[in-house]
């Protein structure tokens, strides 16, 4: 039996830190076990411009605990005002590594997001000559459309015209949670590559609705039924490079959480990697765990693997804090619903 399993040290190829206080608490719990992530830009006021993305990095820098090697990978949101000139410029000087895309209203703080795909047509085309990955959330926001229905629909009225209209631009389609997203990310091409979240290999609908409200077990898009579920699991442990980790681990304090409309996001950075290697482990893939959390996304992004590397041992129950406190008040950590087995050995 195997008990001890040793990969590349993981990325996080999309997550929230916030700021301030919040940001304090949180970014240890990542850098911990993972050496890069591409941070989201939805603070309030968002992460617009070069100079905007700059500065977030040296706060970030500075949230983090003495001698961690951590490299936070800045992203822009994309708003209908975004200039091309200064995108280029950020890219160039290194200094973003990718472009975040939220519909206007799609989900937390994306009120500066997207309406009119057209207008940021040139920003595309420019982020198509120069090689910077568009980041995707992928759901639409009519009131019409059943929030179940929303990521299917996405693909379909605005991810395939963008993409068929922008030839060379580089997409991840950001925590797919469909059977559609998986099946047009598998076939999209090495231009196309996909992210999916540690909650959603672990959870469905009911987890949220059935037997009382879980507002903990929320998060957008929200988690579909369980045909989708275990279509992501089949993605995820399959080897396929289109895929790999972005955990979208989203903290927000408890008084947030379970407010009459509470916010949306499940923080799950003190615990992914236990949990990825039980998930992994129950569906006989663990000698893939390492192209999910380590290899996939470093291939799709242009960057090199890690040469450090993590080991994750077998044993006993994992213990590990219901919640962390922050300077804003307490975040609950995702309740896998499982004992985990795997540890991080530092
Ligand atoms: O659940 C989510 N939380 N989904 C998102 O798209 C945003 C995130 C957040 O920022 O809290
Ligand atoms: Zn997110």
């Amino acid at each position: 039996m195997t008990d001890t399993i040793t990969i590349r040290t993981p990325d996080d190829w999309h997550l929230h830190l916030r700021d301030g206080a919040m940001l304090r608490a949180v970014a240890p719990e990542t850098a911990r076990h993972f050496a890069r992530a591409i941070i989201m830009p939805n603070l309030v006021p968002p992460v617009v411009t070069g100079a905007d993305a700059a500065a977030y990095r040296d706060r970030i820098l500075a949230a983090l605990p003495e001698g961690s090697g951590f490299t936070p990978l800045m992203t822009l949101y994309l708003t209908e005002d975004t200039d091309p000139a200064d995108l280029a410029q950020a890219h160039a000087d290194g200094l973003i590594t990718a472009v975040k895309l939220y519909p206007a209203g799609a989900t937390t703080n994306s009120a500066s997001g997207v309406t009119n795909f057209d207008k940021v047509r040139p920003v595309l085309e420019t982020m198509a000559d120069i090689g910077c990955p568009l980041c995707v959330h992928g759901e639409v926001v009519d009131s019409d459309i059943d929030i179940f229905d929303r990521e299917a629909v996405f693909i379909e009225r605005v991810l395939d015209p963008i993409r068929r209209a922008t030839p060379g631009l580089r997409v991840v389609m950001e925590h797919i949670t469909t059977i559609q997203g998986v099946e047009y990310a598998s076939e999209g091409g090495p231009e196309l590559g996909a992210t999916i979240t540690t909650h959603h290999l672990v959870i469905n609908r009911n987890h949220i609705l059935a037997g009382g409200i879980k507002p903990h077990y929320y998060c957008l898009p929200v988690a579909k039924r369980e045909e989708h579920r275990l279509a992501l699991r089949r993605a995820a442990t399959s080897g396929d490079p289109t895929f790999f980790l972005g955990t979208d681990s989203a903290p927000h304090t408890d008084a947030n959480k379970l407010l009459p409309c509470g916010c949306a996001g499940c923080f799950t950075a003190t615990n992914t990697l236990s949990i990825l290697a039980e998930v992994f482990e129950q569906d006989g893939a663990l000698d893939r765990l390492e192209s999910f959390t380590s290899l996939n996304g470093p291939k799709f992004y242009r960057l090199p693997p890690n040469d450090s590397t993590i080991t994750l041992t077998k044993g006993d129950p994992v213990s590990y804090p219901d919640h962390i406190d922050t300077g804003d008040g307490p975040v609950t950590v995702f309740d896998p619903l499982m004992p985990l087995h795997w540890q991080v050995s530092t």
